[in-house]
């Protein structure tokens, strides 16, 4: 009995016998032989199937396979002597495990974005679909083995949330048991309460926001990693930041050529990405975009995904922008002692247009500031008394982040859409499937 293998692991199996099982994706005949490509999720491999080495049935049926048909192929295992590192394999036996029932709706030629998003569950099986899930799949690890590297404690904040976090307009209710709930915008502020447990805190889960927008930017829901640390400020939060992203650009570039190649990224703009980031101040982002083609820019603009573009051209990496305005932020960051109308805040922004990948900053740690922030904000104040309890026993300096997993993906492998980095997207118009 030949072992079956992973089409990813053939090389170890050369001059084997072994079984491969897998997808049909392409066929082509010329007389005596077909040349039946199987695809199995960790590789693909050509199959060649030559009449005179299997049976007249075999040959026959092996001709008539058609695209996606699920089949089991056993064979000799060569290296190609003209491509070293391409493996094929000299079927011997060929076996159909499940006939599409209909003709596969994904052909070659080239299909619509709505289409292909319908169809996202069969898209998936695609070489670039593929590629993006390994490369997402790597960053994931690769935010793990950071944080865990460094002493970091993971610690999961709720899905199910009584309040918000980052502004009631993009709130996901829900009932709860005949209370409103909403789902979490962020897990931060659950972090805050985690750090006085365990010093260095960060979560990573799922995040929503009912955000009306349609760009190329937002999903409704997306994944996040939001690091927390006590005794940390907006300076230390900067470092861990550009320090963090350049893990992650390094471990991508490390481990998944092969992927970056598929997508046909440009690898040199990602070699790039070393600490330290260039830093700005919001005034002097104004004041870039005033200079390039912004002339209308004014201190007290919030900046929409053109204008971090505009400012992130300007730089060969991410660009650290930190002190907005507090009216334009959130209302658990602190104050800058130095010009208390500014925050000490952060957003990083990534390079070649992708724009902010990170959010965060210092959070305020005085009692009745922080009370006259959520009046100001108009917050329920009863939902932020657990909150205000880690400024009533033992208040602490901290500072934290949180990076968008997604839009890092789209970054990394130099997607325009967020839709792709994400297996399955929650957007304005999409729910399914
Ligand atoms: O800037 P945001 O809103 O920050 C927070 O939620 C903070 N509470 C994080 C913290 O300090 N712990 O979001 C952080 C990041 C953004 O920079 C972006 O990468 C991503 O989350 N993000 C989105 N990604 C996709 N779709 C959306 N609708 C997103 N909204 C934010
Ligand atoms: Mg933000």
């Amino acid at each position: 009995m030949a072992e079956h293998v992973w089409i990813g692991d053939l090389r170890e199996h050369v001059g084997k016998d072994v079984e491969v099982r897998g997808w049909r994706n392409h066929l082509r005949s010329s007389g005596k032989l077909h040349f039946l490509e199987v695809r199995d999720g960790t590789g693909t491999v050509q199959a060649v199937v030559f009449k005179g080495s299997v049976t007249p049935e075999t040959f026959e049926k092996a001709g008539t396979i058609a695209q996606e048909a699920t089949v089991t192929v056993r064979g000799t295992v060569s290296e190609n002597p003209k491509k070293p590192g391409v493996f094929e394999l000299q079927a011997k036996e060929v076996e159909l495990y499940a006939a599409p029932a209909r003709e596969y709706p994904i052909s070659p030629k080239e299909h619509g974005v709505d289409f292909l998003m319908d169809n996202r569950h069969l898209w998936l099986r695609s070489s670039r679909q593929n590629a993006i899930l390994k490369v997402r799949a790597t960053i994931v690890r690769a935010v793990r083995d950071f944080f865990d590297g460094r002493g970091f404690t993971l610690v999961d904040a709720p899905i199910f949330t009584p309040n918000a976090c980052e502004g009631t307009s993009t709130l996901f209710e829900t009932d709860y048991h005949g209370d409103k709930a909403y789902l979490t915008q962020s897990g931060q502020l659950y972090m805050e309460a985690a750090a006085a447990a365990v010093g260095k805190a960060y979560c990573f889960g799922p995040t929503f926001r009912a955000e009306k927008s349609k760009t190329r930017r937002h999903l409704a829901e997306f994944w996040m990693v939001e690091p927390e640390v006590a005794f940390m400020d907006l300076e230390g939060d900067m470092k861990l930041a550009e320090d963090f992203l350049a893990f992650i650009a390094q471990r991508v570039l490390e481990t998944r050529g092969e992927e970056l190649k598929i997508l046909e990224r440009d690898t040199s703009k990602l070699e790039k990405v070393i600490a330290p980031f260039p830093r700005i101040t919001y005034h002097e982002a104004i004041q870039i975009l005033q200079e390039n083609g912004h002339p209308e820019a004014k201190v007290g603009d919030d900046f929409g995904g053109d204008e971090e573009t505009v400012i992130s051209n300007k730089f060969d990496r991410p660009v650290i922008v930190h002190r907005y305005p507090m009216e334009l932020k959130a209302f658990y960051f602190k104050k800058d002692p130095a010009n208390p109308s500014l925050a000490l805040n952060m957003d990083v922004l990534a390079p070649e247009g992708y724009g902010e990948i990170i959010g965060g900053g210092q959070r305020e740690d005085d009692l009745d500031t922080l009370v006259r922030a959520i009046e100001h904000h108009k917050l329920p104040m009863e939902a932020f008394e657990w909150y205000l309890d880690l400024r009533r026993y033992g208040s602490f300096p901290h500072a934290g982040f949180g990076l968008g997993i997604e839009r890092t993906v789209a970054w990394t492998c130099g997607l325009h859409h967020v839709r792709e980095t994400i297996p399955f997207a929650r957007m304005l118009n999409r729910l399914s499937p």
